[in-house]
């Protein structure tokens, strides 16, 4: 891609706790583009939070919800878009998303998930059992589904900004 004119959506996914939001925010930055959070697109479509809307309607209703406003953030103009863990394990999501951008799946190691995810009480997925339980059996259903995106990029624990670095030679 051309670093200098970005002119290639770019689509952030990978598991809860991956830190797709920060890392996407700095990378719009570092790449003269704007930056978009698709779970706060649909909290605004929705007048709920991701919490209120599994709660009332149902992960299914979610699913349907996220869909329709990662297609319309994909029609748009290139940018970083910083996705739910879930988006990309959806088929037609999928589809979208390789057709229309570059995707980089972000993976962290277990401990890392767990540690950032314990931080804020937002996730439904979360609430039903043990949280490191959880992320462990998502990882394992979802990462041949991540492995799909075409770069994957793998964090340590260390600052984002050195995750940003290694999105940003990837990209070259
Ligand atoms: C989900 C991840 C969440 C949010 C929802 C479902 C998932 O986003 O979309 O709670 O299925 O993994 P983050 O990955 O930003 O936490």
């Amino acid at each position: 891609m051309n670093l200098e004119n970005p002119d290639r959506t770019i689509v952030l996914i990978g598991l809860m706790g991956v830190g797709k939001s920060t890392i996407g925010r700095r990378l719009a930055l570092r790449l003269g583009l704007g930056f978009v959070d698709a779970d706060e697109e649909i909290e605004r479509a929705a007048g709920r939070t991701v919490s209120e809307i599994f709660e009332s309607f149902g992960e299914a209703a979610f699913r349907d919800g996220e869909r329709k406003v990662i297609a319309r953030l994909i029609e748009g103009p290139a940018q970083v878009i910083a996705t739910g863990g879930g988006a990309f394990i959806d088929a037609e999501t999928r589809r979208l998303i390789l057709e229309r951008s570059i995707s980089i799946w972000l993976d962290a190691d277990i401990d890392v998930l767990v540690e950032r995810t314990a931080r804020r009480d937002t996730r439904p997925l979360l609430k039903s059992g043990d949280p490191r339980s959880i992320l462990v059996r998502l990882w394992q259903e979802r990462s041949p589904q991540y492995a799909k995106a075409d770069l994957h990029i793998k964090s340590s624990d260390g600052p984002h900004e050195q995750v940003v670095d290694q999105i940003v030679k990837a990209l070259q």
